[in-house]
């Protein structure tokens, strides 16, 4: 069984002294973790701010989003060195967000998630389908292409660093909650999937996130599934107490 992991993505919200006051109640209320790995993922402006505040903790840093060239005429992109540098051992790559209002495609993923893996980042890869495709039929179909399409230029090695993350579109920020079977079945594909492209021994120990809506009172449910590896949390890791909370779900 792979560690979980349970991480949270902060997405467009904190000052850097909030993100750092945040992050250090999430660090203390962590102090007792043995069997789980947590992460939190800043903006870029606070990500120093935090970085100080995580050092020695049992917190991982991560950023949001990363760019593929290493240096370079890019203005106003971060690389992956840069993230290294500034203290990031995650990054998230392909969020929906960025997927929907930033024109990311399984194209740009993929170089993020090889650029990610040459600078010895752990790469969150999301995959999700919308609710015109869930109710389509579609899910399996999406969530299959942008898993293979995001790795395309990942080395073999690069997949046993990968961490995959389901992430219904529709579950995002609308408090609809995937239901564990819902959750389940889209995980046991992707492991599925994964079989295909690496010893099975491998593949079983890649982890799979639940992201959407996860929240105190759906954490133990979605974490007993045999394919949920962690979380991907939003909203609730901007509140210490429900994120500590998530973080110490029950096991069932
Ligand atoms: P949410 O966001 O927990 O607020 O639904 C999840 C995510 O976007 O990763």
């Amino acid at each position: 069984m792979p560690k979980p992991l349970l991480a949270g993505n902060w997405k467009l919200h904190c000052l850097s002294a909030e993100a750092a006051a945040l992050a250090g109640e999430i660090a203390k209320g962590c102090e007792d973790l043995q069997d789980r790995q947590v992460m939190v993922a800043p903006t870029f402006t606070s990500l120093a701010a935090v970085a100080g505040v995580l050092r020695g903790s049992k917190v991982a840093l991560g950023a949001q989003d990363v760019y593929w060239e290493d240096t370079g005429a890019f203005t106003g992109e971060v690389s992956a060195p840069m993230l290294v540098d500034a203290g990031c051992s995650f990054v998230i790559v392909g969020h929906s967000e960025r997927r929907e209002y930033f024109e990311e495609t399984d194209y740009t993923v993929a170089k993020k998630i090889a650029a990610s893996y040459r600078s010895g980042l752990s790469q969150i890869l999301c995959v999700g389908e919308t609710l015109d495709q869930r109710e389509a039929g579609e899910t399996m179909k999406v969530i299959e292409k942008q898993l293979r399409h995001g790795i395309v230029e990942l080395p073999a090695p690069g997949l046993e660093s990968l961490v995959v993350a389901y992430e219904p579109v529709w579950a995002i920020g609308t408090g609809r909650t995937a239901t564990p079977e819902q959750a389940e079945e889209v995980h046991a594909r992707l492991r599925e999937i994964l079989c295909t492209l690496m010893d099975p021994d491998k593949a079983d120990a890649v982890r799979i996130l639940y992201g959407g809506s996860v929240k105190p009172d759906n954490v133990d449910e979605l974490m007993a599934c045999p394919n949920v590896n962690g979380a991907l949390v939003g909203g609730a890791s901007l509140k210490p107490d429900d994120f500590l909370r998530i973080v110490h779900y029950e096991e069932s």
